[in-house]
């Protein structure tokens, strides 16, 4: 039966007993993640947040009770141990760091028993995620993912000091709020008292953060909980946390100088790493075409080449078709890989086929200064030679190259880049490469809606000299937006903002809304930017993508306590879940049956 602490105070955690202990009378009270059973002695490893302490149970310290009592506990058993701490009598353990001591325990009180757990508690789980989720107060004692969410809760508050430093206050915006253009879908609440009205959850504190700024706050800073209904990826989930900020009075370099200087104090007080800044700076232009993405990772090379003016009037004509289509021919050199396997292209070529490539073709440069190549017996020996030389090719090289549209060849070979780079280990995982990606456009066209769209949100300011295309070429307006990338993954991002009513109104009307849309939308906005506005500007991480990658992790979800999976629900609450009729009823809402319930999975 579980008895209580009544008597007990916990001294110590498990792992903060340090030698300078040694001697003395302890109190910890732990989990149980190992028991073994010596005829005369039992050993038990206890587990908290901390760490794991070893406790040695023996007859001749504890009396017979205590022994029998010490015989019963099981895997993940709740104990306080009184006991003295000595140097380990057997063996060392090397990858504790308590591992040269224990605990010989005189008291035991077991606080609470546990049954089997459904998969054991341990590091690198090898226990299928979906398993993991559904018992995640189980998997949420695993040390790696208290490590992770340690170095979360760190993350937090030394920012939140840091800002504080900075002069940043931290206010809260609703949750209950207007939508907001952040481009994805909302997730709505349904009012009681207006049947039919519904609030929706914030997809950021985008207005609010301005509305701050209108009022006076001059700098605003919050770690805020934002709501998007998107399809879920790796590094997405449609509840996330974002480190979100705003200024007054301020342009591009002023937030770029204060973030460098948050993410250096990060990175040297969790990691003991000094990030050397300023962190370098790119066009949205010049990455897309160096590196096929607008969230380049600068950990390898392997950049991009253009070709399509080398190859233009070429035999190959795969190549001059699309030259002349208006398109382009897109390749990179893989250094080293002349050798490469027909098998392995052929996956490759699958690869771009996924993106909706029509084939790969490629060019490998042998030792004696051949060619071997899909495409070669179209071209002149002079066509073969230009082209190799315009991809700075040696002999052991393999060349591979898309022909397209601009935009898809260069994101295809953007992924294929990434792909290659994982597939031969070409990235070094101890780097942090940062990037600031600046002067994206301001719009961006969408097939689907057959208009122009915000690629940051319509509160963004355009470059002032590309103000004047606003009546005459959308596409070719570039924005005061800045995104900052780390290896590869887009952590943060945030603009200069709009603060004349008159271009936001005008910036509505470019985006498609009529005068009464933007009004019924934003009118408190709008109204606001009549009373008096300071120039402003901000940026909005996401927390959880920057702890993943300081902790060099692939999964979003192994940052986030309670996180939901594929299609948006969580496995262990079942969310979401039906409600019963009366709720409904006083909500005003009659559910429509579909046939097939429809799941972004
Ligand atoms: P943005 O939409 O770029 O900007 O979001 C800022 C950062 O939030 C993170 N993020 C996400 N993380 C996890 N799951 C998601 N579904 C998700 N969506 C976004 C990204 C991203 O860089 N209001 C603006 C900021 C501003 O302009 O100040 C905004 O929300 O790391
Ligand atoms: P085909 O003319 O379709 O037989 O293609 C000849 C070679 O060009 C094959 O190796 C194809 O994989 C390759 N190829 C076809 N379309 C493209 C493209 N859009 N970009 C690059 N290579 C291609």
């Amino acid at each position: 039966m579980a008895e209580t602490m009544y008597g007990l105070k916990r001294t110590h955690r498990c792992a903060e007993v340090t030698t300078a202990n040694i001697g003395e009378t302890v109190t910890l009270m732990g989990w149980t993640a190992k028991r073994r059973n010596l005829g005369g002695m039992i050993f038990v490893d206890l587990r908290d947040r901390s760490g794991i302490m070893q406790v040695v149970f023996d007859e001749n310290d504890i009396g017979a009770e205590g022994f029998a009592k010490a015989g019963t506990i099981r895997s993940e058993y709740v104990l306080a141990v009184r006991g003295v701490v000595e140097k380990r009598g057997g063996a060392v353990n090397e990858k504790l760091a308590t591992g040269t001591m224990e605990v010989r325990a005189t008291e035991l009180r077991i606080l609470s028993e546990a049954q089997t757990p459904p998969f054991p508690i341990e590091e690198n789980s090898q226990t299928r995620e979906d398993l993991r989720l559904r018992y995640r107060y189980l998997d949420l004692r695993r040390p790696d993912i208290q490590r992770n969410l340690m170095l979360k809760s760190r993350v937090a508050t030394l920012s939140r000091n840091f800002m504080a430093e900075q002069g940043f206050l931290e206010i809260e915006t609703p949750m209950l709020a207007k939508s907001t253009p952040e481009g994805a879908r909302d997730y709505l609440v349904p009012s009681r008292i207006y049947p039919g009205s519904f609030f929706a959850l914030p997809q950021s504190p985008q207005i609010f953060k301005q509305l701050l700024m209108v009022s006076g706050y001059d700098r605003y800073f919050q770690i805020a909980r934002c709501f998007r209904d998107e399809d879920l990826r790796a590094d997405r989930q449609p509840e996330f946390t974002q480190m979100d900020m705003e200024l007054s009075f301020v342009d591009i370099d002023d937030v770029i100088e204060v973030n460098e200087a948050l993410l250096a104090h990060l990175w040297k007080e969790i990691l003991g790493i000094e990030l050397k800044t300023p962190f370098r700076r790119m066009t949205w232009k010049e990455a897309m075409e160096r590196f096929g993405s607008d969230k380049p990772d600068l950990r390898f090379g392997m950049e991009l080449h253009n070709v399509t003016e080398t190859v233009k009037d070429c035999g190959f004509g795969v190549f001059s078709q699309a030259a002349a289509d208006g398109g382009s021919v897109v390749g990179i050199n893989v250094k080293g890989q002349a050798a490469m396997p027909r098998k392995k292209i052929d996956q490759l070529t699958e690869f771009v086929k996924g993106y909706g490539l029509k084939g790969l073709a490629y060019l490998s440069v042998q030792e004696d200064g051949t060619y071997k190549s899909s495409f070669a017996k179209f071209m002149t020996p002079e066509e073969l030679k230009a082209l190799a030389d315009a991809m700075e090719a040696e002999p052991g090289d393999l060349l591979l190259f898309v022909a397209d549209k601009d935009k898809l060849a260069l994101e295809t070979m953007g992924a294929l880049r990434c792909e290659l780079a994982k597939r031969l280990e070409l990235i070094d995982k101890s780097k942090f490469e940062f990037l600031w990606v600046v002067e994206f456009p301001q719009f961006e066209w969408s097939e689907e809606e057959q208009r122009f769209t915000a690629m940051h949100h319509p509160f963004t300011m355009p470059m002032e000299e590309d103000l004047q295309y606003l009546d005459t070429d959308l596409g070719k307006v570039r924005a005061k937006a800045y995104d900052i990338v780390l290896n590869g993954c887009e952590i943060g991002g945030g603009s200069v903002r709009i603060h004349q009513d008159d271009v936001q109104e005008k910036m509505f009307e470019c985006l498609g809304f009529t005068k009464e849309q933007a009004h019924e939308q934003f009118s408190f906005l709008l109204d606001a930017f009549k009373y008096g506005v300071p120039p402003h500007a901000g940026l909005a991480y996401g927390l959880d993508r920057l702890c993943m990658l300081m902790l060099g992790l692939d999964s979003i979800r192994d940052v986030i306590a309670f996180p939901k999976v594929k299609d948006s629900s969580c496995l262990m609450t079942e969310a979401p879940s039906p409600v019963a009729q009366a709720q409904l009823d006083e909500l005003g809402i009659s559910i429509v049956k579909r046939d097939e319930p429809e799941t972004t999975a």
